[in-house]
């Protein structure tokens, strides 16, 4: 592949939240739209298996080399203010779209600070929590297809679920979210304060860590918190190696210095055996793993 030229690929401990894992055997970071368009070309036509990487937020990233390309939006920012909506690209980050959001009226994202990554991130994982979610305000979505063919979606109820979106498999450029001009800012702004007071009294949002680990099992028309099982499960401050279930929040396991991948999932495996024995119920992933 002729290409973009790959540049040294960096430890992927570098560029994510938990701060494990190795490199990938090829790395490309475009520096705009038109070049992400040429690397996906290019790496489909090479029959080169890729993965978007935005802010490193929700990964859980191999200690070993990585097979295939990691394609970052890092450097794709930049963010425009129309009357109705505001567009973001992929790379934006999500925490000062969300600020800013409570002064140009994109009522829906007041509830979201505290849920950090990159605009790009957040759209693909429709990440959220109790005060709202990033699809509640996504009016349309700028992408590639896999083989880097440009598509522009409007977006529809049946795009997003929990933890989840259509745009799982593409790679996003960029992102409208929904203005509402008539917004009391004030209450906005009241709301953005209480949301993020929360998160910082409930998450170790300073801590290296993946976010939430494991999903919220429900059955029987209930959704159980993967946290409270896991505390009740008493994991808290459970570790192993450098890895440690947060004494904070039970869904989030840190790492307190020096944890390895290998680290990480041996710890998340002994949490899915015990809150299996303790409560029956099995936990599924969703943080994401590459290896
Ligand atoms: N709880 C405990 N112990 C714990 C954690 C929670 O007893 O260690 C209790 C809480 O006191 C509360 C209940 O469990 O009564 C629910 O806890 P919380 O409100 O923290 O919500 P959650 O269901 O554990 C979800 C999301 C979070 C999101 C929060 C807040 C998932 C897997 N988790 O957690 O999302 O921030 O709601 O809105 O959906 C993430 O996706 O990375 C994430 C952190």
């Amino acid at each position: 592949m002729d290409w973009p030229a790959a540049s040294s690929p960096p430890a992927l401990a570098e560029r994510t939240s938990l701060g494990v894992g190795g490199r990938s055997e090829r790395f490309f970071e475009p520096a705009n739209e038109a070049e992400a368009v040429a690397c996906l070309r290019a790496l489909h036509a090479a029959h080169i298996p890729w993965r978007v990487l935005g802010g490193g937020y929700n990964l859980l990233v191999g200690d070993d080399t990585l097979s295939g390309a990691v394609v970052s939006t890092r450097r794709l920012v930049g963010v425009e203010v129309f009357p109705d909506r505001v567009v973001a690209a992929a790379g934006h980050s999500f925490p000062s779209l969300v600020r800013q959001g409570a002064e140009w009226g994109i009522a829906a994202l007041a509830g979201c600070p505290g849920i950090p990554g990159s605009v790009g991130g957040v759209v693909r994982m429709n990440a959220g929590g109790r005060f709202g979610c990033v699809g509640d305000a996504l009016m349309e979505v700028r992408g590639l297809e896999a083989d880097g063919t440009p598509f522009t979606r409007r977006v529809e109820a049946g795009d997003l679920g929990y933890r989840t979106s259509i745009f799982a498999d593409r790679l996003v450029l960029a992102a409208a979210f929904r203005r509402d001009p008539a917004a009391d800012r004030v209450a906005l702004a009241a709301l953005h304060s209480e949301a993020r007071d929360w998160k910082r009294a409930t998450q170790p949002l300073g801590a290296a860590s993946a976010g939430c680990i494991f999903r919220n099992p429900s059955g029987g028309g209930e959704t159980r918190s993967a946290g409270r099982l896991i505390d009740e499960a008493g994991l808290k401050g459970h570790r192993i190696g450098g890895a440690e279930v947060s004494l904070l929040h039970g869904n989030f396991i840190v790492n307190v210095g020096g944890a390895t991948s290998r680290d990480v999932h041996a710890l998340i495996d002994y949490v899915r055996q015990r809150v299996e024995a303790i409560h029956g119920i099995q936990l599924a992933l969703e943080v994401e793993v590459w290896q």
